[in-house]
């Protein structure tokens, strides 16, 4: 599929996992790639590999100056911006709110937050002029909540009401905005996430009963619905907060074997 044909796109924390995944298929899709990031030698080796439509632009996310530059980069070469994909994120301490510090608070909401702010108003002029769209991933937790992640999960239900507010004021400006939220997904930040939970060695069983389709996805599986959101076939799609896990938000289930399914 080329959904993306002649379309420019700056993707941040696009060196590795979900970002990078993005960054894959977007390509893929026939579409002008800046990675954002502050791992320069991952976002170098995936533009070597990836050829001449991706190039990458080093990027704090919390840092507006940088941000200017990152999208700076995106117009001189290639005159537009059609798409911003705010992924960049941490996730880690997790922890209660009483056992996290102001200083962790702090980069949590700006590495995850501020960001989503700064990228949408500084982006704002260039998709207004390219009729463009943002996609935001954003997570399950800021949807349901999260044992032992108070303020992960506050910096994503603040960016899925931020999203709707955005819709609202942009729509009949033709910008489209929308996040995705997954459950969990194979990349580093969960594997560094797993070595920090009380009992490690049951993780990877709970990560597949989490989700409803009983296992825990690869980034290329929310690549690929990133991809039809940022595509003219979701034309009609702006302000969701779509789910993309597997149903892990589908109510109370038993930790055991599915009685209906033969063993
Ligand atoms: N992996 C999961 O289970 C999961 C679940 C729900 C939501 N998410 C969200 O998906 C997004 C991507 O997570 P991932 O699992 O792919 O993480 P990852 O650690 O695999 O990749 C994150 C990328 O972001 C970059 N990055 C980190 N801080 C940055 C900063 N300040 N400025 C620019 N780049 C920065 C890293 O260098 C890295 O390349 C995050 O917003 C995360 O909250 C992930």
């Amino acid at each position: 599929m080329s959904r993306l044909r002649n379309k420019t796109a700056l993707v941040t924390g696009g060196s590795a996992g979900i970002g990078e995944a993005i960054v894959r298929r977007f390509a893929a899709e026939g579409a002008q790639v800046l990675i954002g990031d502050i791992d320069q030698t991952g976002g170098e080796c995936l533009c070597r590999e990836l050829g001449s439509a991706v190039a990458f632009q080093r990027l704090d996310v919390s840092a507006a100056a940088a941000f200017e530059r990152a999208i700076q980069r995106v117009m001189e070469p290639w005159d537009k911006l059609d798409i911003l994909v705010n992924n960049a994120g941490i996730v880690l301490p997790a922890e209660t709110v009483q056992d996290t510090t102001e200083e962790e608070f702090d980069r949590l909401m700006n590495v995850n937050l501020r960001s989503v702010f700064l990228g949408c108003k500084l982006a704002y002029p260039h998709l207004r002029a390219s009729g463009g769209c943002v996609l935001n991933i954003s997570s399950m937790a800021g949807v349901t909540g999260q044992e032992r992640h108070a303020v992960y999960a506050a910096t994503k239900g603040s960016i899925n009401a931020m999203i709707k507010c955005i819709a609202s004021d942009w729509g009949p400006e033709g910008i489209r905005i929308n996040a995705l939220c997954p459950v969990g997904v194979w990349t580093q930040t969960l594997r560094d996430w797993i070595q920090v939970q009380p009992d490690s060695s049951k993780i990877e069983d709970y990560l597949k009963h989490i989700h409803a389709l009983r296992y825990c996805p690869e980034p290329e599986e929310i690549a690929s619905v990133a991809a039809f959101l940022c595509s003219d076939d979701a034309k009609l799609v702006t302000g969701c907060i779509l789910p993309v896990s597997g149903g892990g938000e589908c109510g109370y289930r038993y930790h055991g074997p599915p009685s209906h399914v033969a063993s």
